[in-house]
């Protein structure tokens, strides 16, 4: 997977390889700072509004000051994409981080973040969206602020190494008995028609990709409810899915041993993926053909 030679930073645009920050950096030494992932579909960004929105929310919570104003972040990431000349499907990482000061836990006396946003080449995971993956479950023991998309991810990191050793997609988490979400993505259970998935608290993240799907449950009257559904429950699942920037809409078709809805993909999973085709502008060239 290519990596684009250009870089956004607050300076300015810089080559890949001309960007270097000290070892006395916020983000490296605490974790101090907040992130995003934002799709690339043949060149065009995909939600970058909101996640941008996203952003500025995840570091308000952290009282960190983005050093540009939303319009011009957006302006700048256009522009990082046209310099890259992004023709086929990427993703943009776009960090935050309170700066590089000499150590010392608190916040420094001045306001100085980094940020930095690169492009690299992300291919869509068709396979697994056609297929179906595996997914196991682990004790979710990551911090109460789930919700902000800090850059603390170590709780992540080691669920889903969990996940590649035993050789599934995505580690589920689990707190007090009810699935909170994936190592990096959201999860939803299909029973009797209806979507469940753990309400939008301090305990997940919220998801775009999440939001997104709500928006097509009610565009599809399919009943969206937010409700933390428990560990047992995945026995009595019709179908379920996970979702996030990367994979869009992965159909889940065995949690450990347990097989969902006899291993293959559901029918309400196949609904809510052909919407975000066609929101995505992924859906069959032919339909476009057809209207004209
Ligand atoms: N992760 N929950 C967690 C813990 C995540 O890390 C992610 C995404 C999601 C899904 O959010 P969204 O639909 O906005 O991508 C949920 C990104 C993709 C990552 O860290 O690579």
């Amino acid at each position: 997977m290519t990596l684009k030679p250009y870089v956004l930073t607050e300076k300015s645009f810089f080559l890949y390889q001309e960007v270097a920050y000290p070892l006395e950096e916020r983000g490296l030494q605490f974790g101090d700072g907040v992130y995003e992932v934002v799709r690339i579909y043949h060149g065009k960004y995909f939600l970058l509004q909101e996640h941008i929105d996203r952003l500025y929310r995840s570091a308000e919570a952290i009282r960190l000051a983005v050093p540009f104003e939303k319009e011009d972040l957006i302006e700048k990431l256009e522009q990082l994409r046209k310099m890259n000349d992004v023709k086929e499907d990427a993703i943009v990482y776009l960090q935050v981080t309170r700066g590089s000061f000499p150590r010392a836990h608190a916040f420094p006396a001045e306001n100085r973040p980094n940020l930095f946003a690169y492009i690299r080449e992300m291919p869509r995971k068709l396979q697994e969206a056609e297929n179906g993956v595996r997914a196991i479950l682990t004790r979710d023991v990551r911090w109460e602020y789930c919700y902000i998309k800090s850059l603390n991810l170590l709780a992540n990191v080691l669920a889903k190494q969990e996940a590649a050793e035993r050789g599934a997609f995505e580690a589920i988490f689990y707190r007090d008995g009810k699935i909170t979400e994936g190592s990096s993505s959201n999860i939803f259970l299909v029973q009797g028609g209806k979507v469940y998935t753990h309400p939008a608290t301090e305990r997940i993240l919220n998801g775009i990709t999440r939001m997104k799907v709500k928006q097509f449950c009610d565009l599809l009257h399919i009943p969206f409810i937010e409700e933390a559904f428990a560990t047992e429950d995945i026995a009595k699942a019709d179908e379920m899915f996970l979702t996030s920037t990367t994979a869009s809409i992965i159909p889940i078709i065995q949690v450990e041993e347990q097989l969902i809805a006899g291993g293959k993909p559901g029918e309400v999973t196949r609904k809510l993926q052909a919407a975000y085709e066609e929101a995505a502008g992924l859906a069959m060239k032919n339909k476009n053909a057809s209207r004209k």
